[in-house]
């Protein structure tokens, strides 16, 4: 009997909330997916409370900044791309940017050769941070809800802590040394951390409700400030009280294109991800995906031609469009695409080096993190926000809780040099005071028939776009559902290094051996820089199927 209650309830539960094993959980009005349980519930009980999309964004954001130190922030930045229900576009750029005093050559020794780790690690690696004035502009536009009821049951669970995954505890033990080395004080996160342990922030806590109390001034302003500027100070860091007062997310118009029959916003500059993608996607338009098989030789060797020729102009053309002219509407010229890829053959891989020129690297790991949201008035909110590698500079600001970015590794140290994600940059990235770095971030939008279809995005540094882009290829070309989509393996090429990357075992060796043939490098490496897409795909009945990426902790929570 106790069973068969059981099976009741749980065909009750499905009833309202189906859960199998490749659709991601389906609800009927409004959905918030994140890289963790605790977040994305956050904001879809704001959302149940009344609040709308931005709202949730707001609660989100700062349940992120605690419950995923490794990138969710405060002391980070990011770029969100909106849809409202009339179907009005938009984006919001709240990017870290260089401090004042900063200068083109600031991580070159005197012999002009790049200092290992300075643009990396501890406090000369900090971009001014963006993510408190970003959720502050969204509210002014958006909100309906007060910002104090936004932030509270972040401050909450700050002060009385949260269960550490055994995914997360072994993501701060590996940072722990590094943490160490950086920071002049014994920080909460040197303990060796386990699955279940309660993680409590009081300083964190603190600082939340300065910013809660006092609004953008109780980030940017007085007892926040005050610690941020000295701590840095003290451990040699530029940032100055200035370069915080100074600080202003902007309002920028996404880039918008047509895929197919849908149409797709992203972020523009200095987001390279919505022209990336918008080259790539273009690129391969022409070609009739339904004659090629998912993951294939040859849809890899499309996907990867396309790529290649992509961030090779990323590498020369893009940065910070306040700073520099970048020709965004000839890169994403129609004809303009064809050109490039005319020299691509079916018979052989076209070596980087005839693209263009440049030097080879490896990677490291990195984090950033994605959040999408679909509120139950039908707008939607594609974030993603990022301290850039995990726990950023390592910095971890003394009485004040939060870590700050190394953001300023993603601009050129010094031009064909690459960065941490092997990524070179030419003139057009490289530093200049107050100027914004280049991301590779990419939180879209796509629509289909004027009605909303799917919000994605995902972390992952350079693996960013290329990530998004396979998901989108997913559900339009091969009509997959929404977590089918997230859970496919996935593949990446940036021009240089000249390597395809792969997740270990996704691929077939028959499909590795044709492309080693054909003259692919690959490289299989099972490494967080493939990203954790955490998506929404409004289904044909006008439900929503969450995507939540299982390569993490990643949970969608809706109703
Ligand atoms: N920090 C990673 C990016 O913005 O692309």
């Amino acid at each position: 009997m106790r069973k068969l209650i059981l099976l009741f309830g749980l065909s009750m539960l499905l009833a309202n909330c189906e859960v199998s094993e490749e659709k991601g959980l389906i609800v009927d009005k409004a959905m918030v997916v994140s890289a963790r349980q605790e977040a994305s519930k956050i904001g879809s009980e704001i959302l149940k409370k009344g609040g709308n999309a931005y709202d949730a964004m707001i609660a989100t954001h700062y349940a992120l900044a605690v419950v995923y130190p490794v990138a969710g922030n405060i002391g980070g930045g990011g770029f969100m791309v909106y849809r409202a229900n009339d179907g009005k576009t938009g984006a919001l750029d709240f990017r870290e940017k260089a401090p004042i005093t900063a200068h083109r050559d600031m991580y070159l020794d005197s012999l002009g050769k790049v200092v290992k780790n300075k643009s990396i690690l501890g406090a000369n690696a900090v971009g001014i941070p963006g993510s408190v004035a970003g959720t502050f502009e969204v509210h002014e536009k958006f909100g309906t809800l007060p910002f104090k009821e936004l932030i509270q049951p972040s401050i909450d669970l700050a002060r009385n802590g949260f269960k550490v995954t055994e995914k997360q505890a072994k993501s701060i033990n590996s940072a722990t040394e590094k943490i160490n080395k950086v920071n002049n004080y014994t920080t909460l996160f040197e303990k060796k951390w386990k699955k279940g342990d309660l993680l409590k922030q009081e300083e964190l806590a603190k600082t939340l409700e300065r910013i809660r109390d006092f609004g953008k001034d109780g980030f940017y302003r007085g007892e926040t400030a005050d610690l941020f500027v000295n701590y840095v100070t003290n451990l040699g860091g530029i940032v100055s009280k200035q370069d915080l007062e100074k600080y202003e997310a902007i309002w920028r118009k996404p880039i918008s294109f047509d895929y197919k029959d849908h149409k797709i916003t992203s972020m523009t500059l200095p987001a390279s991800g919505g022209i990336c993608l918008a080259q790539i996607l273009k690129s391969i338009e022409p070609f009739d995906l339904s004659n090629i098989d998912h993951n294939s030789t040859k849809y890899i060797q499309l996907l990867t031609e396309a790529e290649r020729r992509s961030y090779a102009d990323r590498a020369n053309f893009l940065g910070d469009v306040d700073f520099v002219k970048v020709p965004i509407d000839s890169l994403t010229d129609t004809n303009y695409i064809n050109q490039r890829m005319a020299s691509f053959s079916w018979d052989k891989a076209t070596p980087s080096s005839e693209v263009s020129h440049g030097k080879v690297l490896g990677y490291e790991s990195n984090e950033t993190t994605h959040y999408s949201i679909v509120d139950q008035f039908g707008n939607a909110v594609s974030v993603t926000t990022t301290l850039n590698t995990g726990y950023g500079s390592k910095v971890l600001v003394k009485g004040a809780g939060f870590f700050l970015n190394n953001e300023m590794d993603d601009f050129s140290s010094k031009p064909g040099v690459p960065n941490v994600y092997g990524l070179i940059g030419s003139e057009a990235n490289s530093i200049a005071s107050e100027k914004r770095m280049l991301s590779s971030m990419t939180p879209t939008i796509v629509e289909k028939d004027g009605k909303l279809k799917m919000v994605l995005g995902t972390p992952g540094g350079s693996t960013i776009i290329t990530s998004v882009l396979q998901n989108i290829i997913n559900v339009v070309d091969y009509n997959m559902g929404m977590q089918e989509s997230v859970n496919q393996p996935r593949f990446h090429h940036q021009w240089l290094p000249d390597i395809i990357k792969m997740e270990p075992n996704g691929f077939k060796k028959e499909t590795k051996r044709k492309l080693n043939t054909l003259g692919y490098e690959i490289l299989e490496k099972n490494s967080l820089i493939i990203g954790k897409v955490d998506a929404i795909l409004v289904l044909p009945d006008g439900k929503l199927e969450g995507g939540a990426d299982k390569r993490g902790d990643d949970t969608a929570v809706g109703f």
